[in-house]
């Protein structure tokens, strides 16, 4: 070993071809370990594209079947489905919409899908924050905000998910849906907990697809008393093995590109399955660059895929996970 860097032409041989390439490769990204994100609303009079993200649409129930069976084919299986009802509120909310959507797609599709479903509030209620607010507004309640959260992961998993996914951020969400999920009889149904989730500015083309925004109008005019800060790995790390702790099954990092460092940390220290959340900003960006002919769209995201493997993501949610199959068998050259 001693000599390794001294050797001559030693590194440009481990490079040298194609086969010498996938030989030495140390991660390899499949389609199988990708989730794609699904948008449906209420009330919606027909599809529209995500502003940003070409091929992601906010679909109708009608649109979102169709578009799910496109899926299918094009060989992605698993989904996460966000659904935005018509009516909002701000203490007593309908889940039925969500679990009209989830019965749907499962009865259409059974066990050919796994269909995890966003937990949150933030488009049932109309001020566009995950949890309940204070009488005075200024203050989103933890407490009620767990139970109301427990409530409707019971009504998706009764629904037929396979998996819920809470990305509120609330302290002792992941232990309120276990316990209700148990008293449910619905003790098959996973957690996965977006358990590092940072105040970030790279959500916009997601709040326009979810109308989830927080109202300007509020003195609480953005997520940061609970969703993380960027400067802080250290709650990560404790609110992902809090999390673990609670019984999530799976444990997330988000964003994901921007989030390398605290992906491979926690993925160093937790013995849980990590994904990683390739966020709706993060993605426009590429395809806002590649509009301008600056980059290669196709290998940009590609590169960010493998970068996230390559932090210790198992599995990455990304909105182009509908062209994972082909891209990849391309890239690979299968
Ligand atoms: C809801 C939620 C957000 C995302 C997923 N779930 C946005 C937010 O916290 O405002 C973002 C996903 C994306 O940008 O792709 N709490």
């Amino acid at each position: 070993m001693q000599n390794l860097l001294l050797q001559p032409l030693k590194q440009r041989r481990q490079r040298a071809s194609r086969h010498m390439r996938d030989l030495v490769a140390e991660i390899h990204v499949s389609h199988r370990q990708m989730i794609q994100p699904l948008f449906v609303a209420e009330n919606l009079p027909a599809r529209a594209e995500v502003p940003g993200i070409p091929g992601t649409h906010r679909d109708t129930p009608d649109s979102l079947l169709r578009q799910v069976e496109f899926d299918l084919k094009n060989g992605a299986t698993k989904f996460l489905l966000f659904a935005s009802p018509a009516a909002k509120s701000t203490r007593e909310f309908d889940h039925s919409f969500l679990a009209s959507q989830i019965a749907a797609l499962k009865k259409q599709f059974g066990e050919d899908i796994w269909l995890v479903a966003d937990v949150c509030l933030c488009a049932s209620t109309a001020h566009g924050h995950c949890g309940i607010l204070n009488d005075a507004m200024d203050h989103v309640v933890n407490p009620e905000s767990a139970a109301a959260l427990a409530e409707m992961a019971v009504d998706c998993a009764a629904a037929g998910a396979d998996c819920v996914a809470p990305s509120d951020m609330m302290d002792g969400r992941v232990a309120a849906i276990r316990t209700a999920l148990d008293h449910a009889d619905l003790d098959c149904t996973a957690i996965m907990s977006y358990s590092a989730k940072f105040a970030s500015a790279f959500y916009g083309p997601f709040r326009i697809a979810q109308d989830s925004a927080p109202d300007k109008k509020l003195k609480l005019q953005d997520r940061k008393t609970y969703q993380m800060d960027f400067r802080r790995t250290d709650d990560a790390l404790i609110c992902s093995l809090r999390d673990a702790e609670e019984g999530a099954d799976i444990l997330m990092v988000k964003p994901a590109v921007h989030y390398l460092d605290v992906l491979a940390r926690l993925t160093t220290e937790i013995p849980l399955p990590f994904a990683a959340y390739y966020v709706s900003g993060e993605h426009a960006m590429v395809e806002a660059a590649a509009a301008q002919g600056l980059l290669d769209a196709r290998a940009a995201h590609i590169e960010n895929w493998h970068a996230l493997r390559r932090a210790g993501a198992r599995m990455i949610i990304t909105y182009a996970a509908r062209y994972a199959r082909e891209w990849l068998r391309e890239f690979y050259g299968e």
